[in-house]
């Protein structure tokens, strides 16, 4: 691919030159070698320049003069930052814990106790810059968060993030049934539950650092069960209200299915498109069990899912069917469901999206013939994977990032393969970029991310020498 400049309204302060791996398609690896990325004040990538460029000479001389290039050293390259659509923030401190029991059983035996203690905001305070601080140094550039039902804790979450330079969704959990929501954590009513995240999404909104909308709020009923139909449309009113962006968990479980499925005589997706949460702006965790009918209501819609390979591994009794989907054109992208998955790293929802479709196209019932134990043709490889977790991803939110291309936002990461630290560097010889990227998503760790920039900023930075002199 051949790039060259074009002409940004604010000043270029950055440039950076070196290698750049990125995947705006699902298709096809593209790597961009030698190459010069200038980054303006806004944070906005406003020029592109292959050594081919007419330009690139001129430009490259200027830039080292006056001080501006960071030079990437030969064992140093660039991908785009990684999205993330799935967290529960609240759950940081029970990752890991209790995956052996099911979902309800999790719920009300230790996520909703732990949810519960985010009245306390010291306590808050020091969950959610932990967690916020170990994403970012694990490259996930973008968040979209579930917080609690508290209002003042949900804010600290957005301003945490707003003070650590993530982008970042967040959301008020919105939860009222008294029939599956324990009293000591549970919205009083409906009105109040919606009145509640109204406000919440104005405080958000109005956070005065938060003027470039780094961080959005997100309307979020936990999922239909803990949810009134009074209190669902509500928050379908306050969507329509607000052009605000949605999100809850949709089909994810055999029990939650049914469950919507008994109470309401139709499936999740239909139940939130009849309840106005199903727009452009809706993200659908899970979506395990959707229907290929759902799956039109939702391309109708223009929604998008948030693929969590690890946490249906343990919690959904089933593989979501991401092949079909992508055959539908449905946007995905993926989430680590923490604390539902217990990896903070959205390289390895990379490996455990690849994992499961494998086991998803060849089945796991060996009892079986080979020909009749799988769903054939659902399989995905890392590069697709790579693709959800950076472009998609970015494209379920419909945020200007992702992917290395003028105008959009420059949050990437820095990569190197030389910490001492490592597991990277015995593969400095491999045989192709496919093979280099294919070692990264399976190998890198924090250590190997040398900085993360987000909106062009740096908010992350490890523990190595960082970048050659220009
Ligand atoms: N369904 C409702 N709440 C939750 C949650 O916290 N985690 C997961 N995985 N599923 C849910
Ligand atoms: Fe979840």
């Amino acid at each position: 691919m051949r790039h060259s400049t074009t002409h940004s309204e604010s000043p270029i302060v950055s440039w950076y030159r070196g290698l750049f791996m990125h995947m705006p398609c699902m298709d096809s690896l593209d790597v961009l070698e030698e190459t010069l990325i200038g980054v303006d004040q806004n944070g906005t990538i406003a020029s592109i320049l292959s050594p081919t460029a007419d330009n690139y000479q001129q430009t490259l001389q200027m830039v080292r003069q006056n001080g501006s290039l960071q030079q990437m050293t030969p064992r140093q390259l660039m991908i785009p930052g990684l999205t993330d659509l799935h967290v529960h923030a609240p759950q940081w401190p029970q990752l890991g814990m209790a995956l052996h029991l099911p979902l309800q059983d999790w719920l009300e035996r230790y996520t909703f106790p732990l949810e519960a203690r985010y009245s306390d905001l010291d306590f808050a305070r020091q969950v959610y810059a932990s967690l916020v601080s170990t994403l970012l140094a694990n490259g996930t550039t973008t968040a979209m968060y579930f917080a609690t039902l508290h209002e003042e804790a949900t804010e600290l979450l957005a301003s945490t993030c707003l003070e650590l330079g993530q982008r970042a969704h967040v959301g008020r959990v919105a939860m009222d049934h008294a029939g599956q929501c324990p009293d000591y954590y549970r919205d009083a009513d409906a009105r109040a539950a919606i009145a509640a995240s109204e406000r919440s999404i104005r405080a958000i909104r109005g956070l005065d650092n938060n003027r470039s909308a780094l961080v959005k709020p997100v309307i979020t009923p936990r999922f239909i069960p803990s949810c009134t139909n009074e209190l669902l449309t509500g928050l379908g009113e306050l969507a329509s209200d607000t052009h605000c962006h949605v999100q809850t968990h949709c089909s994810e479980s055999d029990w939650e299915h049914d469950h919507v499925l008994q109470r309401l005589g139709k499936s999740d997706t239909q139940a939130l498109a009849d309840f106005g949460l199903l727009t452009r702006h809706t993200v659908l965790a899970h979506s395990n069990f959707i229907s290929d009918h759902d799956m039109a209501l939702i391309h109708e819609a223009g929604g998008g899912i948030a693929h969590c390979p690890l946490s249906n591994s343990y919690f959904a009794n089933s593989v979501f069917p991401l092949r079909r989907a992508l055959q539908k054109s449905l946007r995905v992208g993926l989430g680590t469901d923490i604390a539902g998955g217990h990896s903070a790293s959205m390289f390895d929802s990379c490996q455990h999206a690849v994992a499961v479709s494998r086991l998803l196209e060849s089945g796991v019932d060996t009892r079986l013939p080979t020909t009749e134990r799988g769903s054939s043709a659902s399989r995905i490889d890392f590069l697709e994977a790579f693709h959800l977790a950076t472009a998609g991803g970015a494209e379920v939110l419909d945020n200007p990032t992702g992917s290395f291309q003028v105008g959009r936002q420059f949050d990437a990461l820095l990569l190197d393969l030389d910490n001492p630290d490592n597991r990277l560097d015995e593969f400095q010889h491999a045989a192709s970029w496919e093979d280099l990227l294919g070692c990264i998503i399976h190998n890198a760790q924090p250590c190997n991310m040398q900085q993360v920039w987000v909106a062009g900023h740096c908010v992350a930075a490890g523990s190595g020498d960082g970048f050659a002199r220009s």
